[in-house]
């Protein structure tokens, strides 16, 4: 069956999001071929090595989903989950880890897959505690990358679409934890910008 139209994805009437305008991003079709492209890289990247990739619950869920399924190598995949917004759309200065990994990655190849890096903070908080089990690599992979206000000393690996400022929902990504079915990216016309 084929896609819908993106442009014409609404927001669930009974959402309480529903009388705020969302204007379309970046397109469930962009998504996807920005997904396929990633996920050659990686499949060339790791060849013959089956790295783990650990997705950062609960916004790469999708992406990680996606991700997954056009890779051709063998792999392994683990999820940890940590604090994010609560349910204002600023950062808080703050991580917590809420659920670990279940893997040992002591020499292994771990992969990172995130949906948005937005002022870096989780990644930094990420890559520290990697290091601490000692993996052979770890690779850092976004979706989304805000780049005008990541703050990183390290680079990140793979990045989908750098994107500006502003606050996105959909594919993965919440208001409030609302709005993560939505198939392309969208940013709040007015007051939900950042
Ligand atoms: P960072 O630690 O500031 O880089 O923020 C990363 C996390 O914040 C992401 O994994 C998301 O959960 C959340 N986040 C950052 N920007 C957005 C956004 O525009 N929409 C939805 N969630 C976001």
């Amino acid at each position: 069956m084929a896609d819908p139209d993106p442009q014409e994805l609404t927001v669930p009437e009974s959402s309480r999001f529903g009388e705020q305008a969302l204007e379309l991003f970046i397109t469930g079709d962009e998504i996807q071929a920005k997904v396929t492209e990633m996920a050659a890289l990686l499949s060339d990247r790791f060849r013959g090595r089956c790295p783990i990739l650990i997705g950062v619950l609960n916004g790469a869920f999708m992406f990680m989903a996606d991700l997954v399924r056009r890779l051709d190598i063998d792999f392994e995949v683990d999820f940890l989950k940590i604090s994010s917004y609560g349910s204002e759309t600023a950062s808080t200065g703050t991580v917590r880890l809420l659920k670990d990994i279940s893997a040992d990655i002591t020499g292994r190849d771990v992969v990172i897959v995130e949906d948005i890096v937005d002022t870096g903070l989780t990644v930094r908080f990420l890559r520290s505690r990697m290091e601490e089990a000692t993996p052979t690599s770890v690779t850092f992979v976004t979706l989304l990358l805000k780049h005008e206000v990541a703050n990183l000393d390290f680079p990140i690996d793979y990045v989908g679409f750098n994107v500006p400022n502003r606050f996105l929902v959909g594919y993965g990504l919440d208001v409030d934890q609302k709005l993560r079915g939505l198939r392309s990216l969208y940013v709040f016309k007015e007051s939900r910008d950042v």
